[in-house]
């Protein structure tokens, strides 16, 4: 078990006041020199509490990771102390954080959560406000006729879902799935459309300023309608039907680089909208070898700022998504488009992603979860393919999986430890005095980071993905740097205690299943999903700079340093991979997907309703 962010606290009562001084201020001052008596051992971390410790505590002994793990524990419970378990609670909470009623249904809505068991936290819910509420800043009619009319389709008609493409399914299987997600509660739902993007790329970005012009029309129409004048049904899509509406084009942009077009939608004064352009990719890449800005000592602390590229200029350049993807079609254009995931600046709204509603082996991992930890390779595995966007001779070393790889690859790292001159194309490591790594301390027997890193690392592409000639797996513009490994299931990396997860050309699809497994999701993105409010960090997975600067840190507090006789923290993250695993099982089902469609769909139905303003749900008799 975890220390508990309580009873850490009463530990440090027991040591007096000084103590908890010296950690106050440990948290704020940088490491200056490695000391092996700064790492936890195991067994102080997990030690009971009722036993006094044996070494005192002083700053020294806290690793950033440790108070961020206590951090987050705290977060925890802070989030699920606030569980609604019947309808009026529920009601008020949503009235309480959204400031107006709930919609038309929420009391079928709640009692389908509460029949599949699922926890209520209205947290839960945020992302779907995050999305719908600009569209309170668009007329009703609109909303439902550019939803009516968009070629990729999913209709509800008397309690049934229809999806429409021109695309074979066979070639897209995700309208077929979200058809049938949407259909897992569609006898609840009043008759609706919804513009569905089976791109992989998300595709709108509307500018700040519009958006948060919207956002004023969202806020003065935010109100408690007296309940004699509230309407609590929903009004019916018939005219529409009868009468199909005028062809709507959103007008797509598809030349161009894509960072410019992404920026317009970070706020006036972001890092990002004040960044240069970049254009030219042969440059080496604009990493740092220090700190991550904002971070806990190196250790992602704010999640959402870590992901965040309107908070990261420097991710223009690190990111596929930005350097080159594959395809772009985009508009500015805000109109109710759905999709599996997207980035921060981006106005779609969300549904859980298709790929995770599959029983395909190839995202969920099938139905094996792993063996127990302890029968696990105390390694990490990475196994995927190149994606990320359109690599070539000139732009490769800017791809975030390349990175990773490269990362490490004990063999590329030894090139830097022993030829003075060399410059990795695609990565710097972290300097000297940084994240006290053991194996970097000059004299604490020269093993070096290589050797350590062949110890635990086993990273490799399957498949390069290589321009303009993808066929073959290796191309001749990197063929120096990677070799390629063959593809391994799922339920083979589960043997492997540590998984990190990368973004492909955008979210990955396989993080819900490692979320599940018996192993430790290390995590990695620049994409949001409909679950980022009800997972914590340093909780349920491991978050990661998406430079990687600090993958040695965190491999080093969990895998110690065996060479050198630096314990890890084999047990935490046991306790994270577990916690993650039981947590995934209550609030990341498919039920809980439904419950989270459904809850989405009420609100998105609402909106589409030319009496939205005074719509609502209401307890009979109840103001
Ligand atoms: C909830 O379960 C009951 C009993 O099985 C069933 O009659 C009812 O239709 C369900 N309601 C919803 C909204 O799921
Ligand atoms: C639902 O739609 C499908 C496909 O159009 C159709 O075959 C089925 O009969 C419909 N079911 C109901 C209950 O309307
Ligand atoms: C985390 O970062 C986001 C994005 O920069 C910011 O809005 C938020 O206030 C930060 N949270 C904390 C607790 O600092
Ligand atoms: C970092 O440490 C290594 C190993 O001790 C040493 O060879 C190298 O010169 C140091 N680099 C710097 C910039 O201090
Ligand atoms: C690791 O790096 C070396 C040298 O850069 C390269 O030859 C090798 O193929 C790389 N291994 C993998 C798995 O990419």
């Amino acid at each position: 078990m975890l220390l508990s962010a309580a009873s850490f606290h009463s530990r440090l009562a027991q040591l007096g006041i000084a103590a908890v001084c010296l950690v106050v201020v440990g948290w704020f001052l940088l490491p200056a020199s490695f000391d092996f008596s700064k790492h936890l051992s195991t067994s102080q971390l997990g030690s009971p509490l009722s036993t006094t410790p044996k070494t005192t505590v002083s700053p020294k002994q806290n690793h950033p990771a440790d108070q961020l793990i206590l951090r987050a524990n705290e977060d925890f419970r802070t989030l699920v102390n606030k569980e609604t378990r019947n309808l009026h609670d529920a009601a008020k909470a949503y009235q309480a954080r959204r400031g107006r009623q709930p919609p038309p249904g929420f009391d079928k809505w709640f009692t389908f959560a509460a029949n599949h068991s699922a926890l209520i936290v209205e947290d839960f819910f945020d992302r779907i406000y995050d999305d719908l509420n600009p569209f309170w800043g668009i007329p009703a009619k609109q909303i439902r006729e550019q939803a009516n009319d968009f070629v990729h389709r999913i209709s509800v008609r008397n309690g049934n879902a229809t999806g429409r493409t021109d695309i074979p399914r066979e070639d897209r299987p995700w309208i077929g799935l979200w058809e049938d997600m949407v259909q897992s509660v569609a006898e609840y739902l009043p008759d609706l459309d919804l513009a569905i993007n089976v791109m992989d790329e998300s595709r709108i970005v509307t500018p700040w300023e519009k958006i948060n012009e919207y956002m004023i029309k969202e806020s003065e129409s935010r109100k408690v309608v007296p309940v004699d004048e509230l309407k609590m049904e929903f009004g019916s899509l018939k005219e529409l039907d009868e009468h199909p509406p005028e062809h709507f084009d959103p007008g797509w942009d598809t030349i161009g680089a894509y960072w410019p077009m992404a920026v317009v939608g970070c706020a006036p004064n972001s890092p990002a909208r004040e960044a240069e352009i970049e254009t030219d990719y042969t440059n080496p890449p604009p990493l740092s070898s220090g700190y991550p800005p904002r971070s806990h000592e190196g250790y992602v602390s704010n999640w959402t700022f870590a992901s965040s590229p309107c908070d990261h200029p420097n991710l223009q350049g690190l990111h596929g998504t930005f350097v080159e993807p594959i395809s772009i079609s985009n508009t500015k254009t805000l109109f109710p488009l759905f999709g599996g995931s997207k980035l921060p600046m981006n106005n779609e709204i969300l549904l859980p992603p298709a790929m995770y509603w599959t029983d395909d082996p190839f995202y969920s991992g099938g139905d094996s979860h792993g063996d127990p930890w302890e029968q696990k390779k105390d390694q990490l595995i990475w196994r995927g393919s190149a994606s990320g966007g359109r690599n070539k001779a000139e732009n490769w070393a800017r791809f975030q999986r390349h990175r990773f790889v490269s990362m490490i690859n004990a063999t590329s790292i030894k090139q830097l430890e022993t030829r003075p001159d060399y410059r990795a194309p695609n990565f710097v490591l972290p300097e000297n005095d940084t994240y006290d790594l053991a194996a970097r301390v000059p004299g604490a027997g020269q093993t070096g980071l290589s050797d350590w890193v062949a110890t635990w690392s086993d990273a490799a592409a399957v498949h390069l993905l290589c321009f303009p000639d993808p066929d073959p797996p290796r191309c001749p513009y990197n063929d120096a740097y990677f070799s390629v490994a063959k593809a391994m299931p799922m339920s083979e990396q589960y043997a492997y205690k540590y998984l990190p997860d990368i973004d492909g050309n955008s979210f990955s699809g396989r993080y819900r299943g490692f979320l599940g497994s018996t192993s430790l999701p290390i995590k990695a993105t620049i994409y949001k999903e409909w679950h980022d409010d009800r997972l914590v960090p340093w909780k349920h997975f491991v978050p990661m700079d998406n430079t990687f600067i600090d993958v040695y840190g965190i491999m080093e507090y969990f895998v110690g340093n065996k060479e050198l006789g630096l314990e890890g923290h084999d047990d935490v993250a046991r306790n994270i991979a577990l916690d993650g695993k039981t947590w995934a099982e209550k609030v990341l089902r498919k039920e809980d997907m439904s419950v989270y469609v459904l809850r989405l769909l009420l609100e998105y139905a609402r909106l589409c309703d030319d009496d939205r303003e005074k719509m609502g749900w209401a307890e009979s008799g109840v103001g």
